[in-house]
């Protein structure tokens, strides 16, 4: 099966990413075709520092290699190479309703803490360049964590909106979202989730050090009971069990069960080490990686990315007459 995903290059990588996201494409490249996409477009939605935006996108792709992406099976390729994505996203606008853009909860949020009015264009009609993305490739599925399932309704119905003005030109993807850690909340406040723009100790970053990690889960909100059980109100708990069984393949209720008679203080320090032991590998891997490599991996995907984008926008200039 043919599959597509994206990441923006903004900000820290944490646990929520890893576990909604990067961990499911790991597996998922083994029996499938994955294109994965460092969407540096999508990031200068929001002001971004250049030299930043520059390096944070060759970090992003040196994570994902030291997480297991391996760049031999696994296209890796940045978006601002392959100018069809604009140029698609353009044509999609041309289909998409105003309303529709509207609707979408994560322009509100985001739009609203920059004060409404002050919204960039490219933030409300960020779900179209998304859409543009996934598209161009014909991915049957994108594998993202639950805050994406409204972008990835829109981009089925362009999609199917497309097809039926101009002919069969698009697959419509599905959204493939992991049951198991769709959603990871954040660990001081675990009715929100867990997301890079609200502070360093709501989230664990994948390159956080060890005392680092041990510091911020021994910090992190549980409730008042002493016993540990995997019960969904108690959402600080359950959201810790959560973090614990997806790193270890296994079942909430399995963690919960072998845990049975700890206290919170001893489950945190087991859980500190779980999270350490599965960053290991990760942040040195992370360290071992040059720049230059990470270019090279970058500019190789680029070049596969291009040639199929570059096929399938010269069918869609043609169904809708540019050509
Ligand atoms: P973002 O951090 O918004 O760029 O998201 C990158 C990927 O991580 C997307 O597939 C998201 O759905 C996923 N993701 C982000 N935050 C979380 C979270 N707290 N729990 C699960 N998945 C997440
Ligand atoms: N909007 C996604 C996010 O914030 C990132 C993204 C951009 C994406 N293009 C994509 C995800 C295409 C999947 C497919 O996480």
């Amino acid at each position: 099966m043919k599959l597509f995903s994206g990441m923006q290059p903004s900000g820290d990588v944490h646990l929520g990413n890893y576990l909604g996201a990067i961990k499911n494409w790991v597996e998922l490249q083994k029996g499938n075709e994955l294109m994965l996409c460092v969407v540096d477009l999508h990031a200068i939605t929001v002001p971004q520092d250049p030299e930043h935006l520059r390096q944070r996108t060759l970090d992003l792709t040196k994570l994902f290699v030291a997480c297991g992406i391996d760049p031999k099976k696994t296209t890796i390729f940045r978006q601002s190479d392959v100018a069809a994505h604009s140029e698609l996203a353009w044509i999609l606008s041309t289909q998409t309703a105003m309303g529709e853009l509207s609707r979408m909860t994560q322009f509100k949020d985001k739009s609203q803490k920059g004060g409404g009015d002050s919204a960039s264009v490219g933030l409300f009609t960020y779900p179209v360049l998304q859409a543009a993305d996934v598209l161009l490739y014909g991915a049957e599925a994108v594998p993202v964590g639950e805050d994406q399932k409204q972008h990835l309704e829109l981009m089925r119905d362009l999609a199917e909106r497309f097809n039926n003005r101009f002919g069969e030109t698009f697959v419509v993807p599905e959204p493939k979202i992991n049951k198991s850690a769709a959603r990871v909340m954040a660990l001081d406040n675990p009715a929100v989730k867990m997301s890079k723009s609200a502070g360093t100790n709501n989230y664990i970053s994948l390159l956080d050090d060890e005392v680092m990690v041990a510091k911020k889960i021994a910090r992190a909100v549980t409730d008042s009971g002493s016993d540990i059980t995997a019960d969904e109100d108690r959402a600080g708990l359950y959201n810790l069990l959560t973090i614990e069984a997806t790193l270890t393949n296994s079942s909430l209720e399995d963690a919960a069960v072998k845990h049975k008679g700890k206290g919170f203080a001893e489950y945190k320090k087991h859980l500190a080490a779980v999270i350490n032991q599965s960053l290991d590998p990760i942040r040195s891997g992370f360290e071992k990686l040059t720049d230059q490599e990470a270019e090279a991996i970058l500019k190789a995907g680029g070049e596969v990315a291009k040639t199929q984008a570059d096929d399938k926008m010269t069918e869609i200039k043609q169904k809708i007459g540019l050509n």
